[in-house]
């Protein structure tokens, strides 16, 4: 693959989302924060959570204080968190770097481990999400897309089991539905959620703007996934889904997956989980036993209840058969960026991953961080082949599929003059900077890689 590749997106690039991003979407991601631990311990008798709580939450404060003056990122020095050593090492190699004009990726991650950081040395806090209470309560407001699609997956799983055989074609349909699906449920994001009405996130749950959206797929390597998918044995066919987001997106994922398991278009599913709390809305294997649990409480969703229960049972049935599995691994929330999913990489688990991957009819990669990641978050003209922008990983033995709404500045595998099209039409619609069409969440790519170049 390139040996050259082309730099990263920094913080001072007036042209990037990263620009705005560290200036006014991390201070008020880290505001909410300080309020959500404040929240807690506000309600706690324990006296030590209290004091630890204040400490953490003073902590929080001063963190933004540093992202606002635009100080130095400082080292961890901590080698009781797993993968923090790594973060010490990436600063060390380029010499250090401040909040505002520091690699965009590596400052977010890094922004994220800092606030973890404190939790995870504070006895009393070691276990609290502080992005629980806007994880869920963003689920319960989606109520609407919730059912719509608990409802037509009953229908449909009827449907399958009364059928004798399905005929490829219809399946290849419905199978494209169903991404479109998980595709589109990126879209509600929760970080982006500071300026977006709760409005339009039902209405890009609804299925008439589903199919106005497929026209904002971009590029499309959706028919080259179900080849793959099909030529590999089905005794032998395990898809691995990276995850993103919990809550409505988690939800779309999982009814992805239960259609491919109805349908046995794979025998088995694992979904791959963060460790930690992670850019506001990540999934963790712990949000999965809080989404059976939302799913069956009738006073969060109250109408629907047999869809809801039956999807609920569908799933842990899979589950207890070994056929539906979540997993994680500390690799998914270091500093380094996918192409280290390599034999090489010993460092948490990279390797490991690596091989795991190597049995994979498909790994699923969701959403834009994990885009980011696959491509190192650089600056590629966006109509470079999708396989150059991932490097080393486009020749790693694993097949991907990227599934992603395109909410940050890197995208690639566009049809050629595509970008300037879109920058203008961006700019047409009284947007100053026209290649932030890219960062609006407007636009999504499907993305696959055969693993072979
Ligand atoms: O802060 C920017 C970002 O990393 C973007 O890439 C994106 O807007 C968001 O945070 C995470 O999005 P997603 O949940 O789709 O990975
Ligand atoms: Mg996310």
């Amino acid at each position: 693959m390139t040996k050259e590749v082309p730099p990263l997106y920094y913080n001072n690039d007036t042209h990037s989302f990263g620009f705005s991003t560290a200036r006014s979407r991390w201070p008020n991601i880290l505001a909410t924060a300080v309020k959500d631990t404040e929240l807690e311990y506000s309600q706690s008798k324990n006296q030590d959570k209290i004091d630890q709580g204040k400490v953490i939450a003073e902590s929080i404060k001063a963190l933004s204080k540093e992202i606002t003056e635009n100080c130095e990122l400082t080292q961890f020095k901590n080698s009781s968190i797993p993968s923090l050593d790594s973060y010490d090492e990436t600063l060390a190699s380029m010499g250090g770097c401040t909040w505002l004009t520091g690699p965009w990726l590596f400052c977010e991650c890094y922004m994220y481990r800092r606030v973890d950081a404190l939790f995870k040395s504070s006895s009393e806090w070691l276990n609290f999400d502080v992005f629980n209470r806007l994880k869920r309560e963003t689920f319960k407001s989606s109520s609407a897309g919730i059912y719509e699609l608990a409802v037509r997956y009953k229908q449909l799983k009827e449907q399958i089991n009364a059928a004798e055989t399905l005929d490829t074609e219809t399946l290849k349909l419905l199978f494209e539905e169903f991404v479109d699906v998980s595709l589109w449920g990126n879209a509600t994001d929760l970080s982006l959620l500071a300026n977006a009405s709760l409005d339009s996130i039902k209405s890009l749950q609804g299925k008439e703007a589903r199919a106005k959206s497929a026209e904002n797929i971009l590029c499309n390597d959706l028919p080259l996934a179900w080849d793959r998918l099909l030529s590999v044995p089905f005794e032998e066919r395990r898809v691995d889904f990276v995850l993103d987001n919990a809550g409505f997106e988690f939800y779309t994922d999982l009814i992805l997956a239960l259609f491919m398991l109805d349908a046995k278009l794979t025998k088995k599913v694992v979904f791959h989980c963060k460790t930690r709390p992670w850019m506001v809305s990540d999934t963790m294997i712990k949000d999965y036993d809080i989404f059976v649990q939302d799913m069956l409480d009738t006073s969060i969703l109250n109408e629907h209840h047999a869809e809801l229960q039956h999807l609920v049972e569908s799933v842990e049935s899979y589950k207890a058969k070994g056929q539906f599995e979540l997993q994680d691994s500390e690799f998914w929330t270091g500093d380094l960026d996918y192409w280290n999913l390599n034999s090489e990489e010993t460092k948490y688990g990279g390797k490991e991953l690596w091989l795991y991957f190597q049995d994979s009819a498909l790994v699923i990669v969701k959403g834009d961080l994990n885009y980011r990641k696959l491509t190192g978050d650089r600056h590629w003209p966006r109509d470079t082949p999708f396989v150059t922008a991932l490097n080393k990983l486009a020749s790693s033995g694993i097949h991907i599929l990227a599934l992603r709404t395109c909410k940050a500045d890197v995208c690639a595998g566009l049809p050629t003059g595509k970008d300037e099209e879109l920058c203008e039409l961006w700019k047409s619609q009284g947007n100053e900077i026209g290649e932030l069409w890219c960062s609006s969440g407007k636009w999504a790519v499907i993305s696959y890689s055969d693993g072979s170049k």
